[in-house]
């Protein structure tokens, strides 16, 4: 899909040519500002009952009289923010994709001057709307004909949109990356294929790769890693990618990605219930994998290294068993109490392997606990650090990303649960606060670098009639990038 900037005609909205508009408005009663013909329109249907200054209220109007365009919707937004804005396109998108619109434009209308964060809010929204997973759904609807979104402006040479605009896309398309690996079954979404995934990245934008595979991860003495991949006869995957945006010597931020292409549970065997969706339990790895893509797109200078811890977690003869004691690449050992409690031990030992790029800051990304799921819904991702300043960078990307995200403790007292009889640690602690025991767990093998988790449970992927991957956190993600580099 093209985007760009269109300026805003001398004779107003009215005589904008394309084949849908699409009007948000900001505020009540109507802004004096909208132009006379649309005016008329909203006015009349105000009266009439059919349109209210709600957000998220929507008027679609088919050839309406005085208007150049063929078909007009009007959305009411909250008010005039990046985040209300973004809200009343994605209303306005769900009632024009379906149509025969190829070429939309879009305006806002009686709030305060767009910025970037609107335009990049336009992009992300729009591209979120038109996509359609099809790889093992042949059947699945065409897709919209929409090719070209024109976001109006009132002032020539807006370069701070245009700048949003590019950001957006570059978003766009890792989030859209992030959403189809996430989307596509277990037996397609392999580990091997994330690390080809992870190889064609590599092509495109120039980055190194290096993939690992079962020999050469028990060659690293990833003893954790190994224990929860033994019990599937998929091949695990580990995976380095590396960009070099600054100087040599500059040392990187490290993204670390939970790539649990199935999670079963292992012999601690899930319920079967809704257990179709532990597919989307690669989730942090597809969210790296996205951010990368992001950054291929931006070029930022910063160094940037995503490590992909990726296998299944299946029962079998040769499966991890409850009680078994397995040493870690960091030389702790850990007591595997739950084989369900899988992603953590797959991340420690990437947590560790990632201290030999000296990182300005690690961050690891995973659909880590249930638990988490429970403390903050769909909404916000869980951010756990012990680093004041990164969870704060980290916050203030997830706001400017409208990529909600909430900050979880890390008290000491929270480790307790930890205490193992016959190992350094045990891998579970009580029920209680478990996404914060996870957290735990993971920070004791962190010491070595500013270090932040973020438990993407229940914000990677929806269930029920709008089941499929978020491609969340990507844009979280490559703020934080982005804003390490200026
Ligand atoms: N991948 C799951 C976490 C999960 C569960 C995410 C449901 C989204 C929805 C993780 O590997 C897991 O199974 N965690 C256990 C940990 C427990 C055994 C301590 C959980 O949350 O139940
Ligand atoms: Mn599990
Ligand atoms: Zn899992």
């Amino acid at each position: 899909m093209d985007f760009k900037t269109q300026l805003l005609p001398a004779a107003g909205l009215s005589s904008v040519a394309a084949d849908a508009l699409l009007v948000v408005i900001v505020g009540q009663p109507r802004p004096a500002a909208l132009d006379k013909a649309l005016a008329a329109l909203l006015d009349d249907a105000t009266k009439q009952g059919d349109f209210e200054f709600k957000a998220g209220r929507c008027l679609y109007l088919h050839r309406p009289v005085g208007v150049r365009a063929a078909r007009l919707a009007f959305v009411a937004a909250a008010d005039g923010s990046a985040k209300a804005f973004k809200a009343a396109v994605a209303v306005g998108l769900g009632q024009l994709k379906a149509l025969g619109v190829a070429e939309l434009a879009v305006a806002s209308v009686g709030g305060e001057a767009l910025t970037a964060a609107h335009a990049e809010a336009l992009v992300t929204a729009a591209s979120d709307a038109v996509y359609i997973y099809r790889h093992t759904k042949p059947s699945a609807p065409a897709a919209p004909k929409l090719a070209s979104v024109s976001l109006l402006v009132a002032k020539p040479a807006l370069s701070a949109l245009g700048r949003g605009l590019r950001q957006g896309q570059a978003v766009a398309a890792g989030v859209g990356l992030a959403r189809e690996c996430g989307n596509r079954p277990g037996n397609h979404a392999t580990p091997s294929h994330l690390a080809s995934e992870a190889k064609k990245l590599a092509k495109q934008y120039g980055f190194k790769v290096e993939v690992f595979d079962r020999k050469q991860i028990e060659k690293i003495g990833m003893g954790s890693f190994l224990a929860v991949a033994r019990g599937s006869e998929e091949p695990p995957r580990f995976i380095v990618i590396q960009y070099h945006g600054a100087a040599k010597g500059k040392a990187p931020v490290v993204l670390v990605g939970k790539g649990i292409t199935f999670d079963s549970g292992g012999i601690s065997l899930k319920p079967g219930a809704e257990m179709d969706e532990m597919k989307f339990d690669m989730g942090g790895a597809a969210s790296v994998l996205g951010t990368l893509r992001a950054i291929g797109e931006l070029q930022p200078k910063v160094n940037v290294v995503a490590l992909i811890a990726t296998c299944e977690n299946m029962p079998s003869g040769r499966a991890v068993k409850p009680g078994d004691v397995v040493k870690s690449l960091s030389g702790q050992t850990i007591e595997i109490l739950n084989t369900d409690a899988e992603g953590r031990l797959i991340l420690c030992d990437a947590l560790t392997y990632a201290e030999r790029f000296k990182p300005a800051a690690v961050v690891d990304i995973a659909t880590l606990t249930g638990a988490c799921v429970i403390a903050l819904g769909h909404l916000n991702s869980g951010l756990f650090s012990s680093d004041d300043t990164l969870a704060a960078e980290l916050l203030a990307a997830s706001r400017s990303a409208l990529d909600p995200a909430w900050r979880m403790p890390l008290d000491e007292e929270y480790d307790e649960g930890l205490k193992s009889h016959f190992a350094d640690m045990a891998n579970i602690g009580s029920r209680a606060g478990g996404a914060i025991t996870a957290a735990k767990f993971l920070q004791r093998y962190t010491a070595k670098y500013p270090w932040a988790h973020l438990d993407i449970a229940g914000t990677a992927w929806k269930s029920g009639v709008a089941k499929g991957a978020t491609g969340r956190p990507v844009p979280l993600l490559t703020h934080f990038v982005l804003a390490r580099a200026s």
